[in-house]
Order: C-alpha cells, then sequence, then structure tokens
C-alpha cells in the first residue's frame, strides 16, 4: 500500500496514491482526463475539505468551436453549474471559488450574450454560494472584436475585459489585502511626504479629518478592476512550445490573475486547484508563490506545453508510489 499521504502536513511531497500525473514538482501536479470524470475519483475524495482555492477560466461559452469543442447556450451553463456542489466539497471551511468567464456575443449579430452571466449565476445558485466579490479583469492590450462589429462596421467598442467572480460557501472566507496593495500613486506618495492635505466636509458631505490619510500602510488597497496584459512573463513557455513543435494555448490568460487571488486567497503551502489547467498558468503561478497545486486538462498538447512553465522544477514520478509510471519528460514530440 502507498503511504497515505496528508497534503496540509506535507507541503513537499504533494502526492495523491493512486492518481498518475503527466509531470509534477515538488508542490504540484498537472493531472490529465476530464475534469467531471477525475473529481469524481476515489483519489480526489482525498482532497475534500482541503482546497484553500479553486482559480479556474473554464472554456468559454463561444459560437465559433474552438479545438476542445466548446458546449453552447443551455447545455454549456448547466455543465458549469454541475461542477459546483462538487468544488464546494474540496474546500476547505475557509475556501473560495474564483471563476473568470469571457463575453459571449449572438451569432452573427452585434449583439452581446448574457451567457456568462447566467452561467456564474446557476453555478452560484448550484452550489449555494455566496458571492464575495466581483471584479473585472481589464485587458487594454486585447486585440479588437468582435471584429466584425468593432473594426469593420465601426458600430462596437473593443471587448476588453473578462468577468472574474469570486464565491464561497462563507460569507468570510480566508482574504488578506494586504496581501496585494499596489504602489501609492504619486499624489499619494507627495501626501504621505508632505503630511499636509485639505481635511473637513467634503462636497459629498463625507468628513475628512486631519491625519485620515496619513499613515503609510505599504501601499494602495486595489479596487476590483484589475488590469491584466496577456504579454509578460510567458517568453519560456513559448520558446519551449516552439522549441518542442507544441501549439500554443489560444486562451492562456494573464499571470497576473491566479496571482492577484492566490495572494489574496491562501497562504504560502495552502493547495490551489485549477479544474480547466490549459496551459497551467495557475499550477505555475502557485508554484512560484509556493502554494500547493493541482491542476487538471484534457488535451495533451496542452499538457506537454505547460511543461515548459516548469523548466527545472519538475521531479521524477516515483513509481512506487503511483499504480503505474509517467516520466518526466515522455510527454514531448
Ligand atoms: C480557457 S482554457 C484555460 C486556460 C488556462 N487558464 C491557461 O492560462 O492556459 C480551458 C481549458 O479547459 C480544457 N478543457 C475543456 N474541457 C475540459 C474537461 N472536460 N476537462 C478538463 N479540461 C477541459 C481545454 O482543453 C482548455 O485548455
Amino acid at each position: 500500500m502507498p503511504p497515505q499521504t496528508d497534503i496540509q502536513h506535507n507541503p513537499t511531497c504533494l502526492l495523491l496514491p493512486g492518481i498518475v500525473p503527466s509531470y509534477r514538482t515538488e508542490l504540484g501536479m498537472m493531472v490529465q482526463g476530464k475534469s467531471e470524470e477525475v473529481i469524481q475519483t476515489a483519489e480526489f475524495e482525498k482532497l475534500r475539505g482541503k482546497v484553500q482555492l479553486i482559480f479556474t477560466s473554464p472554456p468559454f461559452p463561444l459560437n465559433r468551436k474552438k479545438k476542445y469543442g466548446n458546449l453552447q447556450g443551455e447545455e454549456y451553463l448547466n455543465w458549469i453549474a454541475s461542477f459546483a456542489p462538487k468544488w464546494k466539497e474540496l474546500l476547505t471551511p475557509t475556501g473560495s471559488i474564483v471563476i473568470e468567464l469571457g463575453n459571449a456575443w449572438e451569432q452573427g449579430s452585434p449583439v452581446m450574450s448574457t451567457l456568462a452571466l447566467e452561467t456564474l449565476i446557476k453555478f452560484k445558485q448550484k452550489g449555494r454560494l455566496k458571492l464575495c466579490q466581483q471584479f473585472i479583469a481589464y485587458n487594454p492590450a486585447r486585440l479588437p472584436s468582435p471584429a466584425e462589429w468593432v473594426t469593420v462596421q465601426r458600430i462596437r467598442v473593443k471587448d476588453s475585459y473578462t468577468n472574474v467572480w469570486w464565491m464561497s460557501p462563507t460569507a468570510k472566507p480566508k482574504a488578506n489585502n494586504r496581501n496585494v496593495l499596489t504602489e501609492y500613486s504619486d499624489a499619494m506618495k507627495h501626501l504621505l511626504k508632505t503630511g499636509a492635505y485639505n481635511s473637513g466636509k467634503r462636497p459629498s458631505e463625507f468628513a475628512i479629518n486631519e491625519t485620515s490619510f496619513l499613515n503609510d500602510n505599504g501601499g494602495a488597497i486595489p479596487g476590483n478592476v484589475l488590469r491584466v496584459a496577456n504579454t509578460r512573463g510567458t517568453d519560456e513557455y513559448l520558446r519551449y512550445c516552439a522549441e518542442h513543435n507544441l501549439p500554443l494555448h489560444p486562451a492562456r490568460m494573464a499571470y497576473e490573475l491566479p496571482e492577484f487571488f492566490i495572494k489574496f486567497l491562501t497562504d504560502p503551502g495552502d493547495l490551489v486547484l485549477d479544474p480547466f489547467g490549459g496551459s497551467n498558468t495557475t499550477g505555475a503561478t502557485a508554484e512560484r508563490l509556493g502554494r500547493q497545486w493541482i491542476s487538471v486538462e484534457l488535451d495533451e498538447d496542452y499538457i506537454a506545453g505547460s511543461m515548459g512553465r516548469f523548466s527545472d522544477k519538475l521531479v521524477e514520478i516515483d513509481d512506487s508510489r503511483t499504480t503505474s509510471c509517467a516520466l518526466i519528460g515522455a510527454v514531448t514530440r
């Protein structure tokens, strides 16, 4: 019998006996399979109550089918919502689920679909979850789309954000905004330096006293519009895919997005799960931040490419502790 590893107490050795990952590191593992099937396995049952954060960007409800054959309409909505109860069971009592969903448009018409929002609402209802906060992930560098309405007919502006919903079974999941402070504005830096500003009553009737804003708290509390650009921190991944003739993931997210939520909602050593891992931006970010991680992904090419995010972090899979052996490096071309 393989030893039963308590992942909460052994952060340097994440193992799920019986699960053969495609690759692993000291902190995490990538598992190939259909998410809906993988999370039903007895092995995944062992994760019940241990996942601090489920962070994921599910396949989007597209009109045009991508390589991984997205479902559409009502069928899509019900499929995503069906994950809610199961994911909830995996969470620690203070755990969170964060889902990023892009917008969809009606086919052949300059009209936005409400499917993304309906899906998030249905997911929340099905899991009896609370919406802790809604975020917008704004990408100023996004290419103009939908092209027909934005660049050809010029009757719409760029669709440049995705919806990010932070949900939890509890109203007060683990969260600390001190971990995600941003740099003070120049005006605030000046104010902290000079110690002088206009106190008194604002037109809003809000009274500002003489010292309210004079504490240096190490940075500004961010808002819920997160500016992310899909351009930085992927050089290693791009190079690796080119060298191994592997396709780039078409919908990989900017690492700033998982980074924000992992820092905000987890501590080092906590476990982060991404059930739709893709190029494993989540796992790689969790690894960098010293969190344990598990990612699940269906497509073997995307998994193979995602190995490029880990380079020297990959460790050999010990077949004495799993049912069969998958050696690091085996998933290449
Ligand atoms: C939006 S992408 C995730 C991108 C990822 N966040 C990244 O940064 O690369 C969704 C992923 O879900 C995968 N997928 C689709 N259906 C799946 C399923 N049933 N189980 C597991 N993965 C699935 C797709 O292959 C795709 O890579």
